[in-house]
């Protein structure tokens, strides 16, 4: 059979072989791509967090991914460190978290990253010193409360996406990293959006995207500056999951609940650089890469001025 096939190749012209070994070659890439895509996803065990050590922070634990993360580590038997502005919240996110893995221990530090940033950032040094802190979840962030034109987003607004989404994930990672260094060990997870990474722009929450393209390059750096210390950095690119933020209420098969991306965020935790944890959105991101730029600006700059229509209709009717 193999010796007929050879037969037959041999007698074809070149300019028919060098198409088909080119064809050959795609499949083969693409057939090495699929096997790797079902591996990382379905049937790479996740890393052992507690060897990074015995204590992870997070940041914004309170509500949303964050909180679905303290859970998840939490069960993985990690001692949390939760850093949010709502003392209410914290104290209730941590009850809840002790009364189910009650083995654990918690700390609580007092943040408003949109408030002095210096003083929580020495909050947060004084609540780590002396501990194992191992991973850190930079989890914080805020978007529009609904698409704008950049001419129309105010400066608080503005001022507040590059605190805590910029300043913030920076800020605290120079406050861990040292201790990390020290112990030679540690995984730093950022978390990126879609909005930067997987469609080539993200019109009507510009600052919010551009945030997030600093938050990307900003883990790449850092991946390849501290990969021979022994610490794991990497940007998630989560797209839409369903919280307060994305104001999505019910998950479906592409928009995970928060439990469902922090589950599948954990396995991923010092591997690749960039990642999407949950598999269906990197079907998304495939698709996306595989259409035609302006289709995707078209689509999605429509898909924004829907959403800008229906949050000035809010704010009419809250204003009457
Ligand atoms: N949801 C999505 O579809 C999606 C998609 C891509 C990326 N992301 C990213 O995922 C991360 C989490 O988003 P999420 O959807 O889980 O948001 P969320 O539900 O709004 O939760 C945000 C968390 O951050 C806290 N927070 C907000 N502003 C803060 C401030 N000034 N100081 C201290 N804490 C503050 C909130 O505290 P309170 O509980 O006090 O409000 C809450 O704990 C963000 O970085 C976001 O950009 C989300």
């Amino acid at each position: 059979m193999s010796d007929c096939i050879l037969e037959q190749l041999k007698s074809q012209t070149v300019w028919l072989l060098i198409p088909f070994s080119l064809g050959l070659l795609s499949l083969l890439k693409l057939s090495l791509s699929t096997l790797k895509w079902v591996y990382v996803n379905f049937l790479r065990p996740g890393k052992n967090l507690k060897k990074y050590g015995s204590w992870a922070l997070i940041t914004g634990p309170t509500d949303g991914i964050g909180k679905a993360f303290a859970f998840q580590l939490a069960r993985k038997g990690l001692n949390l460190i939760l850093v949010g502005r709502n003392p209410n919240k914290l104290d209730e996110v941590s009850g809840s978290i002790k009364s189910k893995y009650g083995s654990i221990q918690i700390k609580s530090v007092v943040v408003d990253f949109s408030g002095d940033l210096n003083d929580g950032v020495s909050r947060i040094k004084e609540a780590v010193e002396g501990l194992d802190v191992g991973v850190l979840i930079n989890n914080v962030g805020v978007s529009y409360p609904y698409a704008r034109f950049m001419h129309e987003v105010d400066a608080k607004l503005l001022g507040d996406l590059i605190r805590v989404n910029v300043e913030g994930t920076t800020k605290v990672t120079q406050a861990v990293l040292p201790g990390m260094v020290a112990r030679k060990r540690g995984a730093i997870v950022n978390i990126g959006s879609g909005a930067a990474i997987v469609i080539p722009a993200d019109p009507l929450y510009s600052v919010y995207a551009a945030t997030k393209a600093y938050i990307d390059q900003f883990s790449r750096c850092l991946y390849v500056e501290y990969k021979n210390s022994g610490i794991d950095v990497q940007c998630q690119v989560p797209l839409y999951v369903a919280t307060k933020m994305a104001s999505i209420r019910r998950s479906s098969f592409f928009v995970p609940s928060t439990d469902g991306y922090a589950r599948a965020a954990l396995r991923w935790i010092g591997y690749e650089p960039r990642c999407t944890p949950y598999w269906p959105h990197s079907l998304l991101w495939a698709l996306a890469n595989s259409l035609p730029e302006w289709i995707i600006d078209a689509w999605r700059i429509k898909f924004n001025l829907g959403i800008r229509k229906r949050g000035q209709l809010k704010d009419s009717k809250k204003a009457e």
